[in-house]
């Protein structure tokens, strides 16, 4: 590094390659409503802390609570520091959780009181003064969307949602936004009364696993796949999120809504999004979600629904050798619930490069294990000149597996010459695997998605246009479930209802075992 460099303002003991340095929030807060929840627990004060622990958040950060419990900073605090110590994924250090916790505060109130938000304006003006925080505030909305409309009102009389000049407000939501078009629609116009279209991050949190954003690597980083991303060499695509465990303590969240408004508008959507995409001309935000959207907006549903899509819900049963509660006898649930805990859909893509592609989206609770992968099947070899039939019977078709999780890689299956045989082709697999190719674990989703909201950095965040494609996708598919029958029972452990299993042997093909 020359003087000059130094003398402009560079850090000399940076490593330029080094491309974490430039991503270190700079001086502000985070206010999360909703502290006493599941998520704000297990993933977003965990998160908070896993940055402070990386060095990413700034030394006067501030962090306050907002909730209706009659708790003193000092019971807050508590809170925290065992949220931290069971769900951090980085070390406890003393020194970071000591920094951390001078910034933490915490405002009692309804969510309905005009003085709660008055305290928490002052609150706020004092982590400013205090801490140094400039100004700069997050609103991290972990409540039910219900109550998004009231609290951005609120924000917005107490002051809090303006900045002065030079500083920044912004706020976060979580899905589901909505359970419909409408309602989506309706919760939009709340939020983007208030603030900014620039000012709200939109969470899904599947855009902040690593994983995902390899998708765009494996695709775009490199020239070997491109070539064969398309209806000339894939014969279908299957996107799986499958979970072991039930909805546990969430009936009240998850009765009503079920498995396609929890996971398939949002989640799946997304990831298909990203598979389907083309390339976008570059990685800004703008660039990235226009992509995104166009795939979206040329989805296709199946006409005959019924035959294309499957639904179902889990019974009690053994699952790995317990006895587990069926759906309707978890805690909060109504007997005789017709919500879906299993959703299957078929979908296609009508563009050229995916033309008379299906791509078969499946998500679930109990099912065989926590899965979530894309794996792009591909077309038999056309010609097939030395095989005798017996000779390739074991062969299946080739496949590229990107595992997204819990077994984070890539597996590329393709059939190989088995030794000793005349010409016997058998399915073998080459894996990329991050825990063999890297050193670092990966960072939560909720890490990368909390510091890109307090960098102000939009590319993971849906724009709310990709919030309501995803809807109009939905919504007939819901409304024919909701006009006709009800989920099919399976057995918990097992891979889903019988009529998913008919819905893919119609197209005269099988599920893969994930
Ligand atoms: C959430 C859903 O968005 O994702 C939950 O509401 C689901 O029902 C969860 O359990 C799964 O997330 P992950 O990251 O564990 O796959």
């Amino acid at each position: 590094m020359t003087p000059a460099q130094i003398g402009a303002g560079r850090n000399p003991l940076r490593d330029p390659r080094d491309r974490r340095m430039p991503r270190i929030a700079g001086p502000c807060g985070l206010v999360i409503f909703g502290v006493t929840g599941d998520l704000s627990r297990r993933k977003l004060m965990p998160a908070v802390y896993d940055l402070a622990n990386r060095g990413l958040l700034p030394p006067g950060f501030g962090l306050t609570g907002f909730a209706r419990r009659d708790w003193g900073r000092e019971d807050f605090e508590r809170v925290v520091h065992d949220a931290v110590r069971e769900n951090a994924r980085t070390p406890f250090r003393e020194r970071v959780w000591r920094e951390l916790s001078e910034g933490i505060r915490f405002v009692q109130g309804e969510l309905a009181d005009p003085t709660a938000f008055e305290r928490l304006a002052a609150t706020v003006s004092e982590l400013d003064v205090e801490r140094g925080t400039g100004g700069n505030h997050a609103f991290y909305l972990s409540v039910p969307p219900a109550h998004f409309p009231l609290v951005c009102d609120q924000l917005a009389r107490s002051g809090l949602s303006r900045a002065d000049a030079g500083a920044w407000r912004r706020v976060v939501i979580e899905k589901p936004f909505g359970h419909d078009l409408a309602s989506a629609q309706e919760l939009n116009r709340a939020v983007s009364a208030v603030f900014p279209p620039e000012s709200v991050f939109r969470i899904d949190h599947y855009l902040g696993k690593e994983t995902v954003q390899n998708l765009l690597a494996l695709r775009f980083a490199n020239e070997m796949f491109e070539p064969i991303w398309n209806s000339g060499h894939v014969d279908h695509v299957q996107i799986t999120m499958a979970e072991d465990g039930g909805i546990g303590s969430r009936a009240g969240y998850y009765d009503g809504i079920g498995a396609a408004r929890d996971v398939v508008q949002n989640h799946l959507l997304q990831l298909l999004a990203l598979t389907a995409m083309e390339e976008p001309v570059s990685f800004s935000a703008d660039a990235l979600r226009t992509e995104k959207e166009k795939v979206l907006s040329a989805v296709r549903l199946p006409e005959d629904l019924a035959a294309h899509t499957a639904r179902g819900q889990y019974a009690s049963g053994w699952q790995g050798g317990q006895h587990v509660l069926g759906y309707q006898e978890e805690a909060g649930v109504p007997r005789g619930s017709a919500t879906e805990t299993y959703a299957a859909l078929r979908l296609e893509v009508d563009t050229r490069r995916w033309d008379g592609v299906p791509f078969y989206l499946r998500t679930g609770k109990r099912l065989g294990r926590r899965v979530t992968e894309i794996a792009l099947v591909l077309k038999r070899p056309p010609h097939r000149p030395f095989f005798e039939e017996h000779d390739h019977r074991e062969l299946g078709q080739n496949a590229l597996v990107i595992r997204v999780q819990p077994d984070q890689g890539v597996t590329l299956r393709f059939g190989a010459k088995v030794p000793e045989t005349g010409m016997e082709v058998r399915d073998v697999t080459m894996d990329f695997g991050y825990g063999h190719a890297f050193t670092q674990t990966s960072p939560e989703a909720y890490e990368r998605l909390i510091l890109d909201v307090l960098l102000g950095d939009p590319p993971l965040f849906p724009r709310q246009r990709e919030v309501e494609l995803s809807w109009e996708i939905l919504d007939p598919v819901t409304k024919a479930w909701a006009d006709h029958g009800s989920p099919n029972p399976y057995r918990p452990g097992t891979w889903g209802p019988s009529s998913a299993t008919e819905m893919l042997a119609r197209d005269d093909r099988v599920w893969r075992a994930p």
